[in-house]
């Protein structure tokens, strides 16, 4: 299972990166808006502290100008993966970068008809946001596990990549449904580490270990 980061934090991204458990990067609108940084030049940056892949979303909201935008952006750096809404327009630029070997993620989906289309379409990824849809009162949990059937059962090559990941135990949800990939917010990212018995038991055998008063080295 790929582990994405789910932030445009430059400095947050190499810190996580250096555990070497960091597959790629996923940004939005949203989290670009909130670091302040120019997008061409904040994409450039992600994409020079990680060699897998980097998505950078189109701002258009008709094909014609996504293809111009998700065209500039792939010139970024090798890694760029244009993300794009699960509308019709966002999946025929899907079509179209597919064709120009560009790799996508199609973003928003919150169904599994949509999750269909997107494969159809030829998408690299697409994206259910399962911490929405929670939100919304349905199991975001549930959408991943049915979208893996259907791809499955049709061989499509679309990569799950599950987003909106609220917590440890919507990551634990996401590998057993069998999602290729999960983008991971920083804490929950961190989050996947911790565990109070984990600690416990450390500091007895470190404080067991420096009773015995020997070393290693
Ligand atoms: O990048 C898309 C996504 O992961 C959004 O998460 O928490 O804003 O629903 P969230």
């Amino acid at each position: 299972m790929q582990f994405f980061i789910d932030s445009a934090d430059v400095d947050l991204i190499a810190e996580l990166a250096e555990t070497g458990l960091v597959d790629g990067v996923t940004t939005n609108p949203t989290l670009i808006a909130k670091q302040g940084r120019p997008f061409l030049e904040a994409i450039a940056a992600i994409c020079a502290l990680v060699e897998g892949p980097v998505s950078a979303e189109v701002a258009a909201t008709e094909a014609a100008q996504m293809l111009a935008e998700g065209a500039r952006l792939a010139q970024i750096a090798p890694n760029v993966v244009v993300k794009l809404p699960l509308t019709f327009e966002g999946l025929k630029a899907t079509r179209a970068f597919a064709e120009q070997g560009i790799m996508t993620n199609v973003t928003l989906c919150f169904s599994a008809t949509q999750a269909l289309l997107a494969a159809k379409a030829g998408a690299t990824f697409v994206s259910p946001f399962v911490g929405r849809l929670d939100d919304h009162g349905a199991e975001g949990t549930e959408l991943l596990s049915d979208i893996r059937t259907i791809f499955d059962q049709y061989e499509f090559d679309t990569e799950i990549l599950a987003a909106s990941l609220r917590h440890p135990a919507h990551v634990k949800a996401a590998a057993l449904a069998g999602a290729d990939a999960a983008t991971l917010p920083p804490p929950v990212f961190r989050d996947l580490v911790k565990h109070p018995l984990t600690d416990r038991g450390l500091d007895q055998f470190l404080s067991d270990w420096a009773k015995s008063g020997q070393t290693i080295l």
